[in-house]
């Protein structure tokens, strides 16, 4: 066990994975995606806590909750992506190393999903591949968080 505690954080209406247009976002269900992410956490001796919320104002509060506890994030922040200021604004404030995922390739959908205010202030961005989305994006974020040794 390597002590690293990463948190996972899912935007509005993600909690109707499995439900939601499953030609777009598959047929996992959130809690599936859950323990994909604890199970891979575990296999690499990393600690994951997920947690979803449909409101802007307590993903904020979860960002600023992770200071001193969590030591990277793994956001899918859903449609916030492309609206909230306010999340882009907690993720700088709290400066952990962050990625963003997305089940869906955001690119080839409409015009208005193409922009990110989070893209800029993460790592990097993983976009279209499912579930994997998240999987290659908490190993990327472990990766890059261990060869820089925080
Ligand atoms: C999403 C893409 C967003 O544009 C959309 O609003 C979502 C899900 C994705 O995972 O593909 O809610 O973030």
């Amino acid at each position: 066990m390597s002590n690293l505690k990463i948190l996972v954080l899912h935007g509005p209406n993600l909690n109707l994975l499995g439900q939601r247009e499953p030609e777009i976002y598959g047929s996992l269900t959130l809690k599936d995606v859950d323990n994909l992410l604890m199970e891979k956490g575990k296999s690499m001796g990393v600690e994951v806590v997920c947690f979803q919320s449909n409101h802007e104002g307590a993903i904020v509060d979860f960002i600023h909750q992770a200071l001193g506890i969590y030591q990277g994030i793994v956001i899918n922040a859903g449609a916030y992506t492309h609206t909230s200021v306010a999340i882009r604004d907690a993720l700088a404030g709290v400066n952990l190393p962050t990625v963003e995922v997305h089940l869906s390739n955001i690119y080839r959908r409409e015009e208005f999903r193409h922009h990110s205010y989070i893209a800029p202030i993460s790592i990097g961005q993983i976009s279209g591949f499912g579930v994997d989305s998240y999987l290659l994006g908490l190993q990327a974020l472990v990766n890059h968080i261990t060869s820089i040794g925080t």
